[in-house]
This record gives C-alpha cells, structure tokens and sequence, in this order.
C-alpha cells in the first residue's frame, strides 16, 4: 500500500490554506480564551496582580502595539473609555519608544502582542518600565519576552497562529480586552452590576455569534467573486467601526496586494473622497446605531461620486440596503462587543479575494510572522 503522507496538509486540517484553518477555529479560541475566565456571574482574572487600588490610582492607559494587535488597541481605547473612563493613548510601538512618552508610575502600560517577540514593542516595553509604569501584556506564546518582561500577564489562548496575516489572535486579543475593560469597570464602579452582568451574558455568546458567521460564510465568497479585480478599496467608518475598518483595510492589502485604505467617515471630505471615481469600491461599517444616519450620508456621498457601496451592519439595521449596493450583516449583540462579529467578514473578504487572486495567502511577499528586527 502507498500512502500520500503530506504533513502540510495535515497540519492544515484539511483546508486549504492555515488562514482559512485559523479563521475556521476562532469560535473555540475565542471560548478558550473567555469562559475560564468567568466564575459564578463574575470576571474572574487570576493571571493578575492588580489590585482594586493600583486600579484606582492610574491615571491612563498607554497601550503599545504593532501591525494588528495595534488595531486591537484602537478599539481598546474607544472600549476602556467609554467602560472605565480613563484616559487612553494608543500608539505604534516603534513611534511610542522614541517620542519620549509622558508615562510615569501612574500610567498603566498595556502591551498587546501575538507573538510576544516583536523587537519594537518589546522595547516599548521595556522604555516604560524604565519610565517606572505599571506592565500589563495580552500575548498569545506562553513564555515569550513581552509576556517575560511584563509585571502581568493576561494569555489569549489562540493556540499556534501559523498564516502570516493574524485572524484568531485578533479576536482573541479583542476578547481580552472586554474581560479587561468590564473588569476595570466594575472595579472602578463606573458600571452598574447590571450592567456588569449583562456584559458577561453577551460575552458569553460570542463564540456561537461568529460561528453563526462562519457557517454563511458563502455569501461573503460571492461579494469577494464580484469585487476581486478591483484596484483600490476605501474602509470607512466611525468610532468603533473606524477601527474595524484599520483592520479590515490591513487584512486586504497584506495578503490580496489590493490597494486599501482606512479613513474616519466624518474625515472623507478632507481628503479621501477625491479619490473615488466611477467603481471605487467602498466598504462601509455601520454597525452603530447612534451614527447610523451619519454613516449614511457618507455612504450618499461616495455614491454621488460613482462608488460601489458594500455596507457592513448587524442584522438589526436592515435599512442599509436602501442605501448601498450589497449589504453584509453580522448577528445582533451589544454594539459595544460588535467588533468581534464585524471582523469576521473581513478576514473572509480578504482571504477569498486573496484566493482568487491566486496570492500566496499564508506567507504575503515581503511579510514576516514576527518582526523581532527593528
Ligand atoms: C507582523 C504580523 C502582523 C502582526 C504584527 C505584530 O507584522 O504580520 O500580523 O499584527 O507583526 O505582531 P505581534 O506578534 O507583536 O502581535
């Protein structure tokens, strides 16, 4: 008997490709990384050492990252601050370390990494340390340097993230960073316990949530058959759905070489819209209800000029049809946990383009897993 023994493939778990593998496995990473962390109605953080007090006593949050997990920290800081009410700054790691950072012992420095080796945020790290902040790193590699040099440490548990361009890493990293800002909240009794519980019961939720999208995940194949040839593509959005689309643009042009870009919605007109012309592909987020009517108009606006309009929303805002050209929706939740759904089509919109381009979907020209040079 001859066996065809391909230890890539079977490594890949009968997909195609480890991108495809890891989009697939993020309903379980992301419940890895969530329930052993709720006890009993409660968010329950042992990984720390924190206390209610050294809670108390910071008087904002620097958060250093690159790549993706930079844009994990742009939706942090619109989370920490409407949850915690504390001031947050976000930075790449590499502008972070040379600006000379105005961070002190009470400042609490939250590091995100998947790999825990990137050289810039590791030294980031270690910068803030010198300036005597508080460390607190969200990494995926048990052991790593960030998670080594870190007075804390909270893990996604992601299992080992292969493809070049990260999808369960993000939504683990995400994950993390609800636990945290709830827990924060709650701490700082700027939530009210009803609020707190109602928070937990919709995280909880979230692992069937995106497998719900997973399970549709042909009618994003299909708006990815349409637009595939495209040459440039415009992300926009607002609040949280202006930092889902800093993700969603990264994910296209890393592995499918489309040119992309990400802008604030409210910004368009300083800048951006000159840039749309007869079949411009826009991808509009919308998944938030009070800037829904704003995102709209926006949406008119680029259409007036000759774009083709996808829109992103969650099933409960079914009037974006009137507006664009395809609609894509994620399930209800908390808009406030919405990013965990919206990123899903992303990643898939990115990876069937990418297919179909015929890229080299797991290692992108030019691209590594992790920069540990400068
Ligand atoms: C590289 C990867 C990105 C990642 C970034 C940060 O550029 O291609 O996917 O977001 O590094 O990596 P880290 O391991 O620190 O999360």
């Amino acid at each position: 008997v001859h066996i065809d023994w391909d230890i890539s493939a079977a490594e890949k778990g009968g997909y195609e490709h480890f991108m495809a593998k890891e989009i697939m496995e993020q309903p379980k990473a992301v419940r890895d990384t969530i329930s052993p962390r709720l006890k009993d109605g409660r968010i329950v953080l042992d990984d720390i050492t924190l206390t209610k007090e050294e809670i108390e006593r910071f008087s904002k949050i620097s958060i250093v990252a690159c790549g993706s997990a930079y844009h994990v920290g742009v939706v942090a800081k619109y989370i920490f601050e409407k949850l915690a009410r504390i001031p947050v700054e976000v930075d790449v790691a590499s502008e972070f370390r040379y600006r000379e950072p105005v961070v002190n012992e009470q400042t609490l420095v939250l590091v995100i990494s998947q790999s825990g080796e990137t050289a810039d945020t590791l030294a980031a790290l270690r910068e803030a340390k010198r300036l005597g902040a508080r460390t607190l790193s969200i990494v995926n590699v048990v052991g790593s340097s960030i998670a080594n040099d870190s007075d804390d440490v909270i893990y996604t548990w992601a299992g080992p993230e292969i493809a070049v361009a990260t999808t369960k890493a993000y939504s683990t990293q995400l994950a993390v960073v609800y636990l945290l800002a709830v827990y924060f909240a709650e701490k700082l009794g700027t939530i009210s316990q009803e609020v707190y519980a109602s928070y937990i019961e919709e995280l909880k939720l979230l692992p069937e949530k995106i497998e719900k999208i997973l399970e549709n995940k042909e009618d994003i194949q299909y708006l990815a058959s349409k637009f595939f040839n495209v040459k440039d593509v415009f992300f926009i959005g607002r609040n949280l759905d202006y930092a889902m689309s800093l993700e969603g643009s990264l994910k296209l042009k890393e592995i499918s070489y489309i040119h992309s870009e990400a802008y604030a919605a409210g910004e368009l007109k300083h800048g951006t819209i000159s840039l749309i012309e007869d079949g411009t592909l826009v991808i509009a987020l919308a998944t938030q209800t009070k800037l829904f009517e704003k995102m709209m108009s926006n949406v008119k606006e680029v259409k007036a000029r000759g774009a083709m309009v996808l829109g992103l929303t969650s099933e409960d805002n079914r009037m974006i049809e009137k507006e664009t050209d395809y609609a894509l929706y994620v399930p209800s939740a908390d808009e406030m946990l919405l990013p965990s759904l919206a990123v899903v089509p992303l990643q898939l919109f990115s990876y069937y383009v990418s297919s179909m381009k015929g890229c080299d979907i797991d290692k992108p020209r030019n691209l590594a897993k992790s920069v540990t040079v400068e």
